[in-house]
C-alpha cells in the first residue's frame, strides 16, 4: 500500500476558496499542531486552483536564515540562464511574468536582484514584489503569496525586527492595496501566540486552524485502506487523527504492531526529556530573557492532562513554553486551550507521569 491519496479537508478547502473568491483584505494565518497537514493542504489547493491564480510559494523550512541577505535569497528564485534565455533575455517584469508557471517562487533577474540587495533594506525587496504583483494583475491574473514555516524569520534583524517589516508589507498588500492574497503557515504555536497578541495585527488578519483529523474523518481514512473495525478503533485509540501517523499505519498495514511501536518510542523520548530536566535543569528563552524551567511546574502542567485531553492555560509560562518548544504540547491562543501535539503524545505523557 504505497500510494496514499489526499484525504478530506473539505471544510478548510472551502474556507480558503471563499477567501480567494473575494478581494484580498486580511492576512490569513494557517496554524495547527505539528504534522497536522498544513503544507499538504496548501500544496493540494495550489494544484487545484484555477489558472487565473498565480501562486508564489516559499517554504522556509530548509532555508538557512541568519541574516538579511539569506532572507532575501530565500524569497527569490533566480532565473536560470539557459542558452534560450541568453538569446532572448528577459528585460521587463512583463516578460518575466509571462514565463511564470502557476506555482513558483518569486522570480527575479540578476539586474533586479542587485536593486533588491542594495542597502540591505527590506523596502527594496518589497517594492520589487509590489511591482511584480502589479504586473501579474495587468496580465489578468491574481497573485497569491504563501509563506510556509514563517516562524523561521523570527530572529532575523534588519535595523530592528524583520518580522515587523514583513507584517507591515503584508498589511500593505492586503488591507491597503488589495493587491495579493497572503497566507502564512506555521506549526509553531508560540509564534502564533506572539502574533495574536501583536497590536499591529489586530483587525488585519484571520486565523485558520488545520488540526489533526476528527474521529469520523480518521475512520473514513482507514476504511479507504481496508482496515477492519477492530484495527480502526485500535489505530484511532493510539494515534488519533494525526495525518502523518495514520498514513504510516496505512502504509505498513500492521496497525497493531506499528501503533505499539510508535507509542513506545514516544514514551521513551518524553521520559528521557523529563529525566534530563530533573537531573540537569534547563533554561529557555522566554519574553526576551533566559528563564529557568522548573521541573515540578512542568510536571504540574502535564498532570492536568491526566483526566482531560485538553485544558485552558490562562497565560504562557516558561514551563508551557518549554513543553511547546519540545513539541509535546500545542497551545491555541484563540481558545487559550493547551493540548498534547497528538493523541500519541497524550498516551505517552500519561504513561510517563503515572507514577509521579
Ligand atoms: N489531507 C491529507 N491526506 C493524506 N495525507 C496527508 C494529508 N495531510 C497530511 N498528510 C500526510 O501527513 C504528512 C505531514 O503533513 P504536512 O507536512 O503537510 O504537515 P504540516 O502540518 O505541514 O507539518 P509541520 O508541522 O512539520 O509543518 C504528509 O507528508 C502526508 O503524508
Ligand atoms: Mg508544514
Amino acid at each position: 500500500m504505497s500510494d496514499i491519496e489526499f484525504h478530506n479537508r473539505e471544510k478548510e478547502i472551502k474556507e480558503i476558496l471563499d477567501i480567494l473568491d473575494s478581494r484580498p483584505t486580511l492576512i490569513t494565518f494557517i496554524y495547527g499542531p505539528i504534522n497536522s497537514g498544513k503544507t499538504e493542504l496548501i500544496n493540494h489547493i495550489m494544484l487545484e486552483l484555477p489558472e487565473e491564480y498565480i501562486v508564489f510559494y516559499i517554504n522556509l523550512r530548509t532555508k538557512f536564515l541568519a541574516s538579511y541577505d539569506e532572507f532575501i535569497e530565500s524569497l527569490f528564485e533566480m532565473e536560470m540562464e539557459t542558452e534560450a534565455t541568453k538569446r532572448k533575455k528577459k528585460e521587463t517584469l512583463a516578460e518575466l511574468i509571462s514565463s511564470v508557471t502557476k506555482v513558483a517562487g518569486i522570480p527575479i533577474t540578476r539586474e533586479f536582484l542587485d536593486y533588491v540587495f542594495k542597502d540591505k533594506n527590506p523596502k527594496n525587496a518589497f517594492s520589487y514584489i509590489i511591482k511584480l504583483f502589479e504586473e501579474v494583475k495587468n496580465a489578468g491574473k491574481q497573485p497569491v503569496l504563501i509563506l510556509d514555516e514563517m516562524q523561521k524569520i523570527g530572529d532575523v534583524k534588519v535595523n530592528g525586527s524583520l518580522i515587523y517589516e514583513l507584517f507591515n508589507f503584508f498589511i500593505d498588500l492586503t488591507k491597503e492595496k488589495h493587491l495579493a492574497y497572503v497566507f502564512v503557515a506555521t506549526s509553531d504555536s508560540l509564534f502564533i501566540e506572539n502574533v495574536y497578541t501583536k497590536a499591529m495585527l489586530h483587525g488585519r488578519c484571520r486565523y485558520l486552524l488545520v488540526d489533526d483529523f476528527d474521529k469520523n474523518t480518521t475512520l473514513d481514512f482507514f476504511d479507504r485502506y481496508g482496515f477492519d473495525s477492530r484495527e480502526k478503533e485500535l489505530a484511532w485509540n493510539c494515534c488519533g487523527g494525526k495525518p502523518v501517523y495514520i498514513v504510516e499505519l496505512a502504509r505498513v498495514g500492521d496497525a497493531e504492531g506499528m501503533a505499539a511501536k510508535m507509542l513506545k518510542i514516544r514514551t521513551s523520548q518524553i521520559g528521557e526529556l523529563l529525566n534530563s530536566l530533573e537531573a540537569y535543569g534547563a533554561e529557555i528563552e522566554f519574553r526576551g530573557g533566559l528563564h529557568e524551567v522548573v521541573y515540578d511546574k512542568v510536571m504540574e502542567e502535564l498532570s492536568k492532562l491526566k483526566e482531560n485531553a485538553d485544558c485552558e492555560y490562562g497565560y504562557i509560562t516558561p514551563e508551557i513554553s518549554y513543553l511547546v518548544r519540545n513539541n509535546i504540547i500545542f497551545v491555541d491562543p484563540l481558545t487559550m486551550v493547551m493540548k498534547p501535539q497528538s493523541k500519541l503524545d497524550l498516551l505517552a505523557i500519561r504513561d510517563v507521569i503515572k507514577n509521579a
